[in-house]
Order: C-alpha cells, then sequence, then structure tokens
C-alpha cells in the first residue's frame, strides 16, 4: 500500500466494545458511551465532533450489551409524531441532531475486548484504504477554536501522515496514559520522536499525553494484525503506532482548550459541571446552583 498524502478523511472509526469496568455498576447493562453530558449521550457528541470536522461515515465498534449505541442513531418514528402533534418544534429540532443519514452508519463487532489495538483493528474491512479519525468516546473536548477534529483535521491539511491529538498532565501520572517524545515541545504542531504506553513518570520522556483522537493511514492495521499484548495485557494502539512511526510521519497536535476523562466519577462529573457552564440554555442557571456548593 502506497500512502496518499493529504487523501480526505472522511471515515470514523468509534470504538465502543470496551467493558467500562470503572463506572460499574451504572455500566452493568448500560454502555459507558451512553452516558448523558448535560443533555445527550458522550457518544453522540463525538459524532457532531466528527460531523464538524467533515467526516461522512460513520464505524462503531460494538461488542456485547452495546445495541443501544446504534438505536441511539435511529429515526424514532412514534416520538417524531408525537412531538409533531404537540407542536415541539424545539424538541424535534434536537431530536433530529441524532438521526444519521441512510447508509452512513456501520457497524463491525470485537467478540472480545482485547484492547483498543484490537478494536481498531477491527474496522479494518470497513476503513479499507483509505485515512482514517478514531475517537476515544470518553474523551470530550472544549474549546473555542471548534472542536478537536476539526482543529486536527486543519493540522493534516498542511502535514499528511498521522496526527494525533496530546494534551499535557501532571508528571506523576503519565503511567495512566500514552506519552508522547516531540520534536518541538513548545510548539503546539510537531513531529513526534517515539510514543510510550503508561510509562513510569521516571521512565515518560515527557508530560505530552495521547489525548483520545487520532488521524491514521490505514497501514497501521498491517501492523496490528500481528500485534501482541502490550501493557495491562491489551493490544495497545501506540504499541503499533510506534512501529508505524519508522515509516511514516506522526504529527502532534496540543489542544487548543481543555479535556475531560469522562471514563471515571469525578472527571465525568467535572464534565459535566463544564459542559453545563458553557451552555446558554443551562450556563446561567448551573452557576447559581454551584454558588450554595462554594
Ligand atoms: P477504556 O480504556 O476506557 O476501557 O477504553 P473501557 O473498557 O471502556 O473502560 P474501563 O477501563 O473498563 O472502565 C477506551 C475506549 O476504547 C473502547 C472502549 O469502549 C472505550 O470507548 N475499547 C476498549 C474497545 O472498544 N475495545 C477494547 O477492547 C478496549
Amino acid at each position: 500500500m502506497t500512502i496518499t498524502k493529504h487523501k480526505p478523511v472522511k471515515k470514523a472509526v468509534f470504538p465502543v466494545a470496551g467493558l467500562g469496568t470503572r463506572f460499574l455498576p451504572a455500566t452493568k447493562v448500560m454502555p459507558k458511551e451512553m452516558l448523558p453530558l448535560v443533555d445527550r449521550p458522550l457518544i453522540q457528541r463525538a459524532v457532531e465532533e466528527a460531523q464538524e470536522a467533515g467526516i461522512e461515515e460513520f464505524i462503531f465498534v460494538t461488542g456485547r450489551n452495546k445495541s443501544l449505541i446504534t438505536e441511539h442513531f435511529e429515526l424514532q418514528p412514534e416520538m417524531v409524531e408525537a412531538l409533531t402533534n404537540k407542536n415541539k418544534t424545539d424538541l424535534l429540532e434536537r431530536l433530529s441532531h441524532s438521526d444519521l443519514p441512510s447508509g452512513t452508519l456501520m457497524t463491525t463487532v470485537q467478540q472480545k475486548a482485547l484492547g483498543l489495538g484490537h478494536a481498531v483493528w477491527c474496522a479494518r474491512k470497513l476503513v479499507g484504504d483509505e485515512p482514517f479519525a478514531l475517537f476515544l468516546v470518553d474523551v470530550m473536548t472544549l474549546s473555542n477554536q471548534g472542536g478537536c477534529m476539526k482543529q486536527m483535521i486543519d493540522v493534516y491539511s498542511k502535514t499528511g501522515g498521522n496526527v494525533i491529538a496530546a494534551a499535557e498532565v501532571p508528571n506523576e501520572v503519565t503511567y495512566k496514559y500514552g506519552i508522547l517524545d516531540v520534536e518541538s515541545p513548545s510548539n503546539a504542531v510537531s513531529p513526534i520522536k517515539a510514543m510510550v504506553e503508561k510509562p513510569k513518570p521516571e521512565d515518560a520522556p515527557s508530560n505530552l499525553s495521547i489525548l483520545g483522537r487520532y488521524i491514521l493511514q490505514p497501514e497501521i492495521f498491517d501492523i496490528l494484525e500481528g500485534q501482541k499484548q502490550g501493557a495491562g495485557g491489551e493490544i495497545q494502539l501506540t504499541d503499533a503506532m510506534q512501529t508505524l512511526l519508522k515509516s511514516q510521519d506522526f504529527t502532534s497536535m496540543t489542544l487548543n482548550g481543555k479535556h475531560y476523562d469522562c471514563g471515571h466519577h469525578i472527571g465525568f462529573i467535572e464534565a459535566n459541571i463544564a459542559f453545563a457552564l458553557q451552555d446558554p440554555k443551562f450556563g446561567p442557571e448551573m452557576r447559581e446552583i454551584l454558588k450554595n456548593y462554594l
């Protein structure tokens, strides 16, 4: 396979087959990706971010108990009829944002949650020989410069290759994230020299973490095909990207904005407060309510 630099990114992959154990018992039956961030599920926010970036095809890597996720993007005729009869145009408008156009939502099954790298590999047939955007749905971002993926597509239009969104984290928590070693740490956009999954703080090359948004070239699938288990016994995407780095360019883009790790309770609660505060509908009331607690 040859890389065509700057080939447009029109497909996005959303791995949603994880077990969500940190959110138990809330996620015993309900997928983590369906937890609502203020007024809509995490997965809908990720899909809207993709749409804003020009993505036209949406590939969900699903597993057991995940059918609610695809159902969420289907037209609900009874609901539409009930709202139409009651003349609830505002609600109808909001509901319409979760209906994906026919033929644009695809699913593939990851039979066992063997890790993020394995989940991405499960999308290989649906992605084909094209660059693709990858979204970790439990990371949400807020920025007044457009969504994280839109910022990345702007970078990609200049650099081509692979692009990874990054954010600084406290040194002592590098063991929780994929960490980047970049050529120009003081620049928001920089070539990547190396990456390592969940290093101990003393081994970490920097405190620049991989945020959960990627633009990847399809050659990653060839590497994932033979990828061995890495940190935590999982098939790690970071290990495969580190191999691809030997033959392709990787660029890091430090997000212009804030990111929230919605994969654990406190991060999710903080995200709900931050997203509610910046929402014109909920912000003013939320600000008043918060005063009671501070
Ligand atoms: P996480 O690392 O947050 O794992 O995955 P998880 O299973 O969802 O949650 P915990 O750690 O048990 O609480 C990040 C994203 O990658 C997906 C998850 O669904 C989540 O959206 N994922 C992870 C898969 O699709 N398959 C996997 O094998 C692992």
